[in-house]
């Protein structure tokens, strides 16, 4: 609320300016071909004595000659660093803008080791170890199908007192480690004002302001929008997570929604592989296999893990499955490689229990996630709203259970997952943006969604647009992964270089939106064409 204020009297915008200062382009820490610099930022906008940190950022040169203007990228996350965004993504990112626009991103407060305040540490590498031994912490939940098995519902259950007791230590722990004084300042609103001062120190003060968010940088979008309705020059918000409902719900509750079209994609991706056999894909048991034949081999896989709890083999397995779907143009080398591997590891360490295996293990899998930094969560719950006092353990554990059983037999129980642990964490941003997201902005917003997105279903962009309004366009691309990003739609990019040109939205609205065709050129396996792949229904393990 407090930000509504403030925007509405123009002070954020001099705030940043005043205080704010970019440095030198420079070459990039071992990527010489991006440009980055450091960003002067103050801890706390409203409160100097907080004290100074500063951001790492980072610029992808417009590849035509004719430079049209800057677009500022949030990767999302939170704890995605743009210049790993841009490492990775700035080919796809020039494709989709006819290379006519600068891309410049950061890593955002709680991210990297260049940035300050950055990556969040509450334990160090020793005390991780210990602190969580044998908790689900670091096993993961172990459960197959819809979780009816008695016995692993009865162990889950069994770890509430240590969860619950371990959560409440864990929150005292950050306020005792090196980042206590700084975990309330790495929240969402610092970050769009860190935005609207990076904007002014390289597009002029009061300049329309060009964003691209994807993913949790759509929940950026949506507050930079809000906050500083007059400094939208262009906002697109592809891959939508909902913010109208991190403004409003218990965190916990947003996992539903976020798991609720991966089954969808992991048939689509099941599909595709039957679609090419055994020849072009490695998971598809036999000549002739279904969708659902793949799927079983797969799950035969996690029956074998499931049988030994003590290891976390199950939770990297299915971790592997589950964050291979956010990147389909990855689908051949998954199916051929990553995932055989991982299964190959999981059946050939099935029976060795040895504590340092399943150490090394829970280590990989840290690594896997976080490289052992908190950032996620801690961007995720200082954003939250107040801890519900009445909220329980148990509570989380029934949503998670539930989920399981009505959303995602698969993925429905991961742990940990960063929403999960809010209601135990120690701080809160000073400001967080909790609505109204219906502003009427100095330019329209361009909303974007993918049919089958594993993190961040259609339904969660279509809202947005729905409560935006007559300020946004909603497209749906018609295809797979999280955000627009990685399979190629001559009809989407054809949308976006029109809107950066002059705004133009497409017909699509909420109820109606515009729908694109992946193009047909795009493969998922040799000779399986992307658009020739149904996505159908929901494909559990077999119990
Ligand atoms: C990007 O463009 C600027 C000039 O606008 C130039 O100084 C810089 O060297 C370029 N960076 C790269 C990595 O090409
Ligand atoms: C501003 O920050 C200083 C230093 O952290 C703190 O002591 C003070 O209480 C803060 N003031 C407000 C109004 O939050
Ligand atoms: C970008 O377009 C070029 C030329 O069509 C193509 O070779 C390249 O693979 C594309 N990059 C991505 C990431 O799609
Ligand atoms: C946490 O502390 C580490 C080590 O001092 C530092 O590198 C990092 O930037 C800090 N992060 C935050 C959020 O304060
Ligand atoms: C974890 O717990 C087991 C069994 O209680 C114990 O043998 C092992 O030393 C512990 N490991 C760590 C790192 O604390
Ligand atoms: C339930 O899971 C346990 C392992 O947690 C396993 O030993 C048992 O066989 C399972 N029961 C059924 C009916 O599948
Ligand atoms: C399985 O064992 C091999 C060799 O012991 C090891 O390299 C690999 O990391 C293990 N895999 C897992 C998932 O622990
Ligand atoms: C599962 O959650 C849904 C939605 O919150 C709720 O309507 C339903 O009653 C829950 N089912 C059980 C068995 O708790
Ligand atoms: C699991 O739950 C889904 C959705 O409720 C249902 O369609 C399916 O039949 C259930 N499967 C089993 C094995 O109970
Ligand atoms: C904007 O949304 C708020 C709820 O957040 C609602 O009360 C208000 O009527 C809406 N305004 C318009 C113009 O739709
Ligand atoms: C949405 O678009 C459809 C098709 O163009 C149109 O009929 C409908 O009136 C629009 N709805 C709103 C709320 O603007
Ligand atoms: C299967 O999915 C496709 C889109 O991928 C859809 O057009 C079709 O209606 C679906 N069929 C069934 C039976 O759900």
């Amino acid at each position: 609320m407090k930000a509504v204020v403030l925007a509405a009297l123009g002070l954020a915008t001099r705030l940043a300016v005043t205080r704010a200062q970019l440095t030198a382009w420079s070459p990039c820490p071992d990527h010489s071909d991006l440009s980055c610099a450091y960003f002067h930022i103050p801890l706390d906008y409203h409160n100097a004595s907080a004290g100074n940190g500063q951001l790492l950022v980072v610029k992808a040169n417009a590849t035509s000659s004719e430079k049209k203007g800057t677009i500022f990228l949030n990767p999302g996350g939170p704890g995605v660093s743009g210049l790993q965004s841009l490492v990775d993504d700035t080919s796809a990112l020039m494709n989709r803008t006819g290379g006519a626009y600068d891309f410049v991103s950061w890593d955002p407060r709680g991210v990297g080791p260049y940035t300050y305040p950055g990556n969040v540490y509450c334990l160090s590498d020793d005390e991780f170890q210990t602190f969580w031994n044998g908790t689900i912490e670091v096993t993961g939940i172990n459960w197959l199908g819809n979780f009816t098995n008695q016995t692993d519902l009865s162990n889950l259950y069994a770890q509430a007192p240590t969860i619950d007791a371990k959560y409440r230590e864990f929150g005292e722990k950050c306020l005792q480690g090196p980042n206590a004084t700084t975990l309330q300042y790495i929240g969402t609103a610092a970050t769009v004002r860190d935005l609207v001062g990076l904007a002014d120190a390289i597009e002029g003060p009061e300049s329309p302001i060009f964003y691209w968010g994807l993913s949790y940088g759509t929940v950026v979008g949506a507050w930079f929008a809000n906050m500083f309705p007059e400094r939208v020059g262009r906002v697109i918000l592809d891959g939508v997570l909902d913010a109208t409902r991190v403004a409003t719900l218990q965190s916990y509750k947003l996992w539903r929604d976020q798991v609720s079209s991966v089954e969808d994609v992991y048939s689509g991706f099941a599909n595709a592989c039957a679609m090419a056999g055994p020849a072009g894909c490695k998971l598809a048991p036999f000549e002739g296999a279904s969708g659902a034949d793949v799927v079983d081999y797969i799950s035969q896989a996690f029956e074998a893990a499931h049988a030994h709890p003590v290891s976390n083999d199950l939770l990297l397995l299915r971790a592997t499955v589950f964050g291979g779907m956010y990147q389909p143009q990855m689908w051949e080398q998954l199916a051929n490689t990553v995932i055989p591997n991982a299964i190959a590891s999981v059946l050939g360490n099935a029976s060795d229990t040895s504590s340092s295996a399943k150490n090394g293990r829970a280590l990989a899998r840290r690594a896997t996630f976080s490289q052992n930094s908190y950032t996620e969560p801690a961007v995720v719950c200082a954003d939250s709203v107040d801890a519900d006092p009445s909220l329980t353990i148990n509570d989380i554990f029934d949503e998670v259970v539930n989920v399981t059983r009505t959303v995602s037999p698969s993925f429905g129980a991961f742990w940990p997952i960063p929403w999960h642990r809010c209601s135990y964490w120690p701080v809160r941003a000073p400001e967080r943006y909790q609505g109204p997201f219906n502003g009427t902005y100095a330019n329209k917003v361009l909303v974007i969604g993918n049919s089958y997105d594993g993190a961040t279903p259609f339904f969660e962009a279509q809202h947005m647009a729905e409560v935006m309004g007559d300020q946004a366009g909603l497209v749906r691309q018609d295809g797979y992964g999280h955000t627009s990003i990685y399979q190629p739609s001559e009809c989407v990019t054809n949308i976006i270089i029109a809107y950066l040109h002059d705004g133009t939205l497409p017909a699509g609205n909420a109820s109606s939106p515009t729908v694109c065709a992946i193009d047909d050129s795009v493969e998922l396996f040799p000779g399986v064409k992307s658009v020739d792949v149904p996505a159908n229904g929901t494909l559990t393990d077999r119990e």
